[in-house]
């Protein structure tokens, strides 16, 4: 597997953004400590939707294709802007941005979509205070695992992942950005039966978009036209957000993310994990699985 000594370093006076803030155990990247006090006292609004996921889950997906249904299907309006600038991440900044995107998301207008990767417990509490609604994609922790390996080694904002080996080790051990896969799904699983959460796969989406976009309607109380709903099938399919500038990440800039090294939409297939576990590993990880996630019901499809 590739060590990572081939990343694009951020020009130094964006360095500071690199921040590691570690909150209640959990490491948020660049994150500091006096964004995190505007961050967790947000003030949502009642008809905010936050979509919320563990880093390569589907977020960019899912996004793309509530965007479609914000927009009724306007292909158009849906590349007006690339897909971190078009709704943000509540407690990233990035370096190409002006602003922190709290304070983006602070003066955007409503309806707003905003998402993140924190874990249930760390949300800022008026999102549960004005019951807000959520959708939450969940992925495969293989799957998730190795996207994540694959972004650590393209996106400067993050450390560099080291071995392959290693990188597996650090998320088994919860020690990434975001902390850990385990606890995260768990948490918002667990949320889902307290809050107006939509609790979505991965893999569901993949095996029939068709289907989950439904779904995703019912929850928002929105019907489309059948002929829209094709539509978004078609525009949020690998094949044509690979192809769009304004879904691929390919317009930020390759000081962020270096699309030479390895792309954002990279495979985009459930049981990519086979590529790249081997037998020993697999064992060891499976063993590992199975204690942090006894006695949850929330199981997972690692391939279709
Ligand atoms: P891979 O690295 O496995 O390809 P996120 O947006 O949460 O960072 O997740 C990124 C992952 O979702 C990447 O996974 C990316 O390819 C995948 N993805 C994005 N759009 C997709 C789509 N339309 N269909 C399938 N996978 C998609």
């Amino acid at each position: 597997m590739a060590q990572n000594s081939e990343k694009a370093q951020i020009p130094e006076k964006k360095s500071l953004l690199m921040n590691i803030l570690d909150v209640d155990g959990v490491p948020l990247p660049i994150v500091s400590k006096e964004m995190w006090n505007k961050i967790y006292n947000f003030q949502a609004k009642p008809d905010d939707l936050i979509l919320a996921t563990y880093p390569k889950s589907g977020t960019t997906w899912m996004q793309e294709i509530l965007d479609m249904i914000q927009n009724d299907g306007d292909v158009a309006k849906c590349k007006r802007a690339n897909s971190l600038d078009r709704y943000p991440f509540l407690e990233v900044s990035f370096p190409h941005k002006e602003k922190h995107d709290v304070d983006i998301a602070i003066e955007m207008p409503s309806p707003r979509i905003l998402k993140t990767h924190l874990p249930s417990h760390l949300i800022p509490p008026s999102i549960w205070k004005q019951k807000c609604k959520v959708i939450c994609v969940a992925r495969n922790a293989k799957d998730c695992l190795v996207s994540y390996y694959h972004f650590h080694r393209m996106a400067s904002i993050l450390p560099d992942p080291q071995s392959w080996e290693e990188f597996c080790e650090d998320f088994m051990s919860g020690k990434l950005a975001y902390g850990s896969w385990y606890d995260h799904v768990k948490g918002w699983w667990d949320a889902k039966d307290k809050h107006r959460i939509l609790y979505v796969f991965y893999e569901d989406i993949k095996k029939n978009p068709k289907c989950t976009i439904h779904k995703v309607l019912e929850f928002l109380e929105k019907t489309l036209p059948e002929e829209t709903i094709n539509k978004i099938v078609y525009h949020t399919s690998f094949d044509v957000m690979k192809e769009n500038p304004m879904a691929n990440h390919t317009s930020i800039p390759s000081y962020i993310y270096d699309h030479t090294i390895s792309k954002f939409l990279r495979k985009g297939m459930p049981g990519d994990w086979k590529n790249h576990f081997t037998v020993t590993m697999n064992e060891k990880f499976d063993e590992h699985y199975k204690k942090k996630m006894a006695g949850t019901t929330l199981t997972f499809c690692t391939e279709i």
